[in-house]
């Protein structure tokens, strides 16, 4: 089983994941050279680092190259507010119904602009001294306390960064070097961008690195144990144990269920189950839409999308879960090495009326049950990770499903921007 499995992941998969499942536990290196200093200790089990996954390895402060959705779009106004995205200090204001992204440090002394305010129309100006900064270029428009004659305007300025607004949120592009950034619209999930539909949310800061969240999204093992004493939860058994292929999609890739298991008798220590005399019967047959089983109807828009599994993942660090009738999303925004903020976003595909009653079952039960209490399991967890180094287990395919798919998009991203750039440095 766990052979075919492996045999349908993405590309050098099966490799890694048998160096993570067989280790060899004999004190060997990962290469296969005697290691000289763990000779008279046990070996370390499992995985002691990321080197198999460079790029990713590298990110642990953020994938750049990418947007990421910041803030609520209603939370920018006149009165500029201070992010850190990817370890870059980033101030965000609105002015005259456009949100702009400026680095949010003053070259003056160093003071954050999102300490300022605006003086003129379409600028901020740094508390301090007076810099005013034009909001669209960054450029240096006027120095308050050096008059109209001052010789550095014009000359020098901040940073800008390319902004955009989706699901009534600001999104922000962090480059890579000073490439243009693709169509925001490439990199949301497709059906977000053609169809109509009602969402809540929940932005959270987070602590944990931003690659500890996002695998802890995509995590195959830990659902159905992490979280089946969550209320969201308390009415649906979780199953035991699944076996799980990953299924890749475009630029998705998916969680595909091929069989559940409810409960399960383990040699030697007893039966274990999450079924309980007060929840639903567990589904005869195996789903791949929601978590705890088959939908009697599944709403057309999400039904039309095919989905080959209900959970996927693609880059940056996006999690969508789709059940019958509504899709959830998680965007994993790096701050920096130690924190990361969780934007949830829950996406019902309807119109009129209908979305009142998405509204009420929002805010009575989704947003604390499932945004709130169970998604705080989640972020307990991320926030008590610590690898590598890391023993990896047959669940964990997702896992090194997305590394591998991190690692290929983002080399393929680099040399584009590589090529975008090359003709310049040539000349
Ligand atoms: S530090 Fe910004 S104006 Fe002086
Ligand atoms: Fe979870």
């Amino acid at each position: 089983m766990g052979g075919s499995a492996s045999r349908r992941m993405l590309g050098s998969t099966e490799n890694r994941q048998q160096e993570d499942t067989h280790d060899d536990g004999r004190g060997l290196s990962r290469h296969g050279h005697p290691a000289r200093s763990r000779r008279r200790k046990p070996a370390e089990p499992g995985r002691q680092d990321w080197s198999s996954w460079p790029h990713y390895d590298g990110a642990a402060a953020g994938f750049r190259g990418y947007w990421y959705p910041v803030t609520w779009s209603s939370q920018v106004t006149g009165k500029p507010l201070p992010f850190t995205i990817c370890g870059e200090r980033i101030a965000l204001i609105r002015d005259n119904g456009t949100a702009y992204a400026l680095h949010n440090r003053c070259p003056h002394r160093g003071v954050p602009l999102s300490e300022g305010n605006q003086q003129f129309p379409g600028t901020v100006s740094c508390p301090y001294h007076g810099w005013t900064f034009d909001l669209p270029t960054g450029r240096l428009s006027a120095v308050i306390t050096d008059g109209p004659e001052c010789r550095l305007t014009g000359k020098l300025g901040v940073r800008t960064y390319p902004v955009e607004e989706r699901l009534g949120m600001v999104w922000v592009y962090i480059p890579i070097a000073d490439e243009e950034p693709h169509s925001i619209d490439s990199q949301l999930p497709e059906e977000l961008v053609s169809n109509a539909f009602v969402m809540g949310g929940r932005i959270e800061p987070r602590g944990g690195n931003w690659r500890f969240a996002c695998e802890n999204g995509f995590d195959e093992g830990h659902a159905k144990y992490l979280h089946r004493t969550a209320l969201w939860r308390l009415f649906k058994p979780m199953p035991t144990w699944n076996i799980t292929r990953i299924v890749p999609r475009g630029r998705w890739i998916f969680r595909v269920q091929d069989e559940v298991h409810w409960d399960a008798e383990f040699p030697g220590v007893g039966r274990w189950s999450n079924k309980r005399w007060w929840k639903m019967q567990p589904p005869k047959e195996t789903f791949n839409i929601g978590n705890t089983g088959k939908a009697d109807s599944v709403d057309p828009t999400i039904e039309a999308q095919d989905f080959p599994g209900f959970a996927s993942l693609s880059m940056p660090g996006v999690l969508r879960i789709a059940y019958p009738k509504f899709i959830h999303y998680e965007f994993y925004v790096p701050v920096d090495e130690d924190n990361h903020r969780y934007v949830g976003v829950m996406v019902n595909f309807t119109e009129g009326w209908e979305t009142l009653r998405f509204y009420a079952k929002y805010l009575g039960a989704i947003r604390w049950l499932f945004h709130g209490q169970f998604s705080g399991q989640d972020a307990w967890m991320v926030d008590v990770t610590d690898a590598p180094p890391e023993k990896l287990y047959r669940p964990d395919i997702s896992l090194t499903a997305w590394r591998n798919l991190s690692e290929e998009e983002y080399g393929k991203k680099l040399a584009a921007v590589d090529g975008a750039s090359a003709p310049e440095e040539k000349a």
